[in-house]
């Protein structure tokens, strides 16, 4: 692979299961030590992707590289560079987090010395030096999940692939996983995030693909990817739900597109294309109708407005962290 500080170089991938077409000619690049997001909804080809990265399935055609080694070429060495969700170490409740950390490193084939300093490393980042040399069955939750994150980064992986990481899980556990991948990015290590959660893209990631129906539709930051979609909505929050649909006529003539967005069942909003402007009209065209508001605002485009302009597609799943 060319560039250096590329950690995962994708070229054109495809891949078919029988007729269905899983991925037609995915690319993307990832900078050594960021965070990138792939983003799309249910069978878009993110697994399929990250299998083909992780060398699980080889790939019909194109390349891809992972630190450098190619995926078919090579899967071995790749293997040797990565972590795959849910190989968090299972920790042995009778030794204490040292021992768990050693022991680690030992069964990953480091010597007794490189393990012990690397144990050592690690308890001093995750500020675990204290609780050290206790038995892992007295550590609280939150100090099991540091020992078990820095026992899967004992053999410094380069690339870790997270598969939706967070899918079903409850508002706390989200929150470890989000820990995990800061505590990831902190170590220089590069991280792939599977999700069809708009707002964890957005939270987590440095860069983001969007994937839909096997193909990458879009790319960037997510602050590229909403200036994309074309700057701020105007929100409007009526008093009286029953002014909803006056409030969708007259916002709708001002809409050069006419797309008017039903936010939630309180709330529609437009494009603002003139910005305060656009505001200011809203508000003396509702004026002059005589409808009260609860609230009007100018809101920059959230994710779920670019995954809609972008594919049509209301967001996948809006419930997440509300
Ligand atoms: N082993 C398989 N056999 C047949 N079809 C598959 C297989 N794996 C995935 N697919 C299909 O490939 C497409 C992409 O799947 P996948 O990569 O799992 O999507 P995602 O992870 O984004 O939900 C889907 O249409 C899915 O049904
Ligand atoms: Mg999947």
């Amino acid at each position: 692979m060319p560039v250096t500080d590329t950690a995962v170089l994708v070229e054109g991938i495809e891949k078919s299961f029988g007729d269905v077409a899983a991925l037609r000619g995915v690319s993307f690049e990832v900078p050594r030590g960021t965070v990138l997001g792939i983003l799309g909804p249910n069978g878009a080809g993110k697994t399929t992707t990250v299998n083909v990265l992780s060398t699980l399935l080889r790939p019909d055609a194109g390349r891809a590289y992972v630190a450098g080694h190619d995926v078919v070429e090579d899967p071995a060495s790749v293997r040797r560079s990565i972590m795959m969700t849910g190989q968090y170490a299972a920790l042995d409740e009778s030794l204490t987090g040292r021992e768990n950390m050693v022991l680690f490193g030992r069964l990953m084939g480091l010597s007794k010395r490189s393990a012990k300093s690397r144990a050592q490393e690690l308890l001093t980042q995750f500020d675990l030096l204290n609780a050290s040399d206790r038995r892992v069955s007295g550590y609280s939750g939150g100090m099991r999940r540091r020992v078990d994150i820095a026992c899967g980064l004992v053999i410094r992986p380069q690339v870790v692939f997270l598969d939706e990481p967070t899918t079903g899980l409850d508002p706390r556990s989200r929150q470890g996983v989000w820990t995990l991948v800061s505590a990831l990015k902190e170590q220089g290590i590069t991280v792939l995030l599977t999700t069809q959660y708009l707002e964890e893209a957005d939270l987590l990631s440095d860069n983001i693909v969007v994937i839909d129906k096997g193909t990458v539709i879009a790319d960037g930051t997510a602050d590229e990817l909403k200036a994309r979609t074309g700057g701020s909505y105007c929100e409007v929050v009526p008093v009286s739900l029953d002014d909803l649909p006056r409030i969708r006529e007259i916002l709708t003539s001002l809409c050069p597109s006419g797309r008017v967005i039903e936010e939630g069942t309180d709330r529609v909003s437009i494009p603002a294309e003139f910005g305060a402007q656009t505001l200011t009209e809203v508000l003396r065209r509702l004026d002059i109708a005589g409808i009260t508001l609860a609230d009007i605002a100018l809101r920059r485009p959230s994710l779920d407005d670019v995954f809609l302009s972008l594919t049509g597609q209301v967001s996948v799943d809006e419930s997440v962290l509300s």
